[in-house]
């Protein structure tokens, strides 16, 4: 696989916390099915992750992975779109983990904020173990075993992204020098023909004596239009042109999700935790319920008690659901007391209940078919498969163990 296809690569991954509601929706789900259009995806539970911080009750896992697959399914994810799949059913994922925690110091993992952060956040837990330690190398290996050039996340995964650049990086300059890595470099240098060899050979010293960025790119687009040349030689001239040897894990980059702030009903981050959520399979009545008894801005004792929508959690859903007259009209009918609370909320309620029928539905369906649901994954897991023994091969070609 070349660099090129890396860039049109995406991966990302969920860990299985149980059944998904509007957060994800918004936060997550809808940036995955735009990208399943887009690019070439693969999108996979995380149940090696889940057991880093629930080591003590594996059963919970198990449920949680079949309702999320459901869930995603429901939701807009299309198997014959994006690639799904189950961590644990890829086992290659765990030997590159091992293979990169040879050469991955001690002091990059400590430092990822979230290492810390976790283990004070879930003081119940003992999370002094190793496997904690290595959550955000696991899951360099799950990005960078299948080359994946992008990885939607959220702003809380930027730097295991970073850490997984790094990584990259370190395996490349270690392991990317074949013994005749130059003399292989000259060869299929030779092979783009005379005109676009000089001109490669131009823009690579342009590029190395002076740090022209410029040369740089021009060189990249050349290397993508060539036709005659493998993948193998498009992989070492673009090592080549770098200065080093070859790239053999590609660095990946964050895709930051812009998703608009979904709140909880009180207003906090929608999580299970707060037990402030509307679910992906809520029945109608009890979304009206649950949106019914939101707290408003407190100000407004009485309906002739003006209130201002931005001390309102209601008003934050008018802002993801809400069209600009309606808005409009929450905003005056509020300020003035010219509507009351519940009639504000009517058309969050509507919009909501659109939303989620046609998911619970689906969901509902799949959970009947669940041998349906399973052979998604099962497929998804070998098509994953075949992905990462292509670069595992690498890997190990690299770190001389491909003896026989
Ligand atoms: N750590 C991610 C989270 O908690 C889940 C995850 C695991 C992931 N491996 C990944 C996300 C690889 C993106 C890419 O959300
Ligand atoms: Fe909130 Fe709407 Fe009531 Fe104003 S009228 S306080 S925005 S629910």
């Amino acid at each position: 696989m070349s660099s090129v296809d890396s860039q049109l690569r995406v991966l990302s991954g969920m860990r299985p916390t149980g059944r998904l509601h509007l957060g994800h929706l918004h936060g997550v789900i809808k940036n995955w099915t735009t990208l399943q259009n887009e690019y070439e995806c693969f999108f996979f539970i995380a149940d090696w992750h889940a057991l880093t911080t629930h080591y003590d009750d594996p059963l919970i896992i198990e449920n949680n992975v079949w309702d999320m697959v459901v869930d995603w399914l429901a939701a807009g994810v299309n198997p014959s779109s994006a690639t799904l799949f189950i961590q644990s059913r890829v086992p290659e994922h765990a030997e590159l983990h091992l293979l990169l925690s040879m050469m991955t110091p001690l002091g990059w993992l400590e430092r990822v904020p979230s290492y810390k952060d976790m283990q004070e956040n879930l003081q119940d837990k003992d999370l002094s173990t190793y496997g904690f330690l290595g959550y955000p190398l696991l899951q360099s290996a799950d990005i960078l075993i299948y080359r994946a050039g992008n990885v939607p996340v959220g702003a809380d995964q930027v730097a295991h992204v970073e850490l997984t650049r790094e990584v990259a990086r370190r395996f490349n300059h270690l392991y990317g020098r074949e013994p005749d890595f130059e003399e292989n470099a000259q060869a299929a240098i030779k092979k783009m023909g005379k005109k676009a060899a000089s001109l490669y050979r131009n823009l690579r010293k342009s590029y190395l004596e002076t740090g022209d960025h410029d040369a740089l790119e021009r060189a990249q687009a050349l290397l993508k239009e060539q036709q005659n040349v493998s993948l193998g030689d498009r992989e070492r001239l673009f090592g080549y042109l770098e200065g080093g040897g070859k790239m053999i894990l590609a660095e990946p980059q964050s895709l930051l999700t812009r998703a608009p702030k979904m709140p909880g009903l009180d207003g906090r981050k929608m999580s299970k935790s707060y037990d402030n959520i509307i679910s992906l399979r809520e029945e109608n009545d009890e979304i009206s319920q649950k949106v019914k008894t939101m707290p408003t801005d407190p100000a407004r004792v009485r309906l002739s008690d003006p209130g201002d929508p931005s001390k309102c959690p209601v008003w934050e859903f008018h802002q993801v659901y809400s069209d600009e007259k309606t808005c409009e009209w929450v905003q005056e009918g509020c300020r003035s007391a010219g509507i009351g609370c519940l009639e504000c909320k009517k058309p969050v309620i509507d919009a909501i209940v659109n939303e989620v029928e046609p998911i619970r539905i689906k969901a509902e369906q799949l959970v009947d078919n669940m041998s349906m649901v399973k052979s998604v994954i099962s497929e998804g897991s070998e098509k994953a498969r075949d992905a990462a023994r292509e670069t595992m091969s690498d890997v190990r070609q690299a770190m001389g163990l491909n003896y026989r």
